[in-house]
């Protein structure tokens, strides 16, 4: 099977210049990001945490141009969206960039097959080699015997390993989760961050996950901490895990 995405190590995939985004109108106006400068690099895997409505799922949305900033610039993959058609963006969405989110949003009427070959289908990918990606990247997951199956015959675990097939089914330059494991209990939100860490560690995936527990945020490698739609600090996740726990019992 051909590589889609090239992997160069260190290579900016994505980023952010001065990134505003104000939600709302009139009276009810909210600048959620307030000038955000971020590069995510080839083979990083980061998290993004901070309090409730502090901004995060506003970020993902642009880090993944599904939205569109009010101001400020978003390069994927070297490619400015400003300006860019809606099916412009979805071609660049398709072919670069995977999605989980907390609830998967699989299709119900179709088998976890079909799901994670949906992506491929979009790309022009023929048949069989769809076939065969789906169903080793379902095997790799450890579902390979479940394939046949639709999404409500499968546990809530087994959901979630379905939705990541589906959002590395095209090699995705950047795999983008907004609470992915948010809806699962501790054993399967820890299968799903050893997956990553599988991912991250023998294939330079790059990771950007959204995530509320610490815990699992201490597996990333840079953590991305928002308050208030803007990033107050950013580094490897030791360092900011240290400055997080000085912060705590001072003044937050
Ligand atoms: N349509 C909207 N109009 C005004 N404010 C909004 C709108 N949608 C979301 N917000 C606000 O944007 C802020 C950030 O939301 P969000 O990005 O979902 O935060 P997080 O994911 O960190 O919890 C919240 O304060 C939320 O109330
Ligand atoms: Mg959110």
């Amino acid at each position: 099977m051909i590589e889609l995405n090239q992997r160069e190590r260190g290579k900016p995939v994505i980023e952010l210049r001065d990134l505003r985004r104000t939600l709302g109108e009139g009276e009810t106006a909210n600048e959620v990001l307030k000038g955000l400068n971020l590069t995510i690099r080839q083979g990083e895997f980061c998290s993004i945490v901070g309090p409730s409505g502090s901004g995060k799922s506003t970020l993902m949305y642009l880090l993944g141009a599904l939205d569109r900033p009010s101001g400020g610039q978003v390069l994927i993959d070297g490619h400015d969206t400003r300006g860019m058609h809606d099916l412009e963006l979805a071609e660049l969405r398709n072919r670069t960039l995977g999605f989980i989110f907390q609830f998967h949003y699989l299709m119900p009427e179709f088998s976890a097959l079909e799901n994670v070959m949906m992506p491929m289908f979009k790309r022009g990918i023929r048949r069989a080699d769809a076939i065969e990606r789906a169903t080793d990247l379902l095997s790799r997951l450890g579902i390979g015997d479940k394939t046949h199956r639709p999404p409500g015959k499968l546990s809530g675990g087994e959901q979630q390993r379905v939705a990541i097939a589906r959002a590395l089914a095209n090699q995705p330059l950047v795999v983008l989760g907004d609470e992915p494991t948010g809806n699962l209990d501790t054993s399967n939100a820890d299968n799903v961050f050893a997956i990553f860490e599988k991912l991250v560690k023998e294939e330079h995936q790059t990771i950007v996950v959204v995530t509320h527990d610490l815990d699992l945020a201490a597996r990333t490698e840079r953590i991305i901490r928002l308050v208030d739609g803007l990033v107050v600090d950013d580094g490897p996740t030791a360092d900011v895990m240290e400055r997080m726990r000085a912060a705590i019992g001072t003044h937050e």
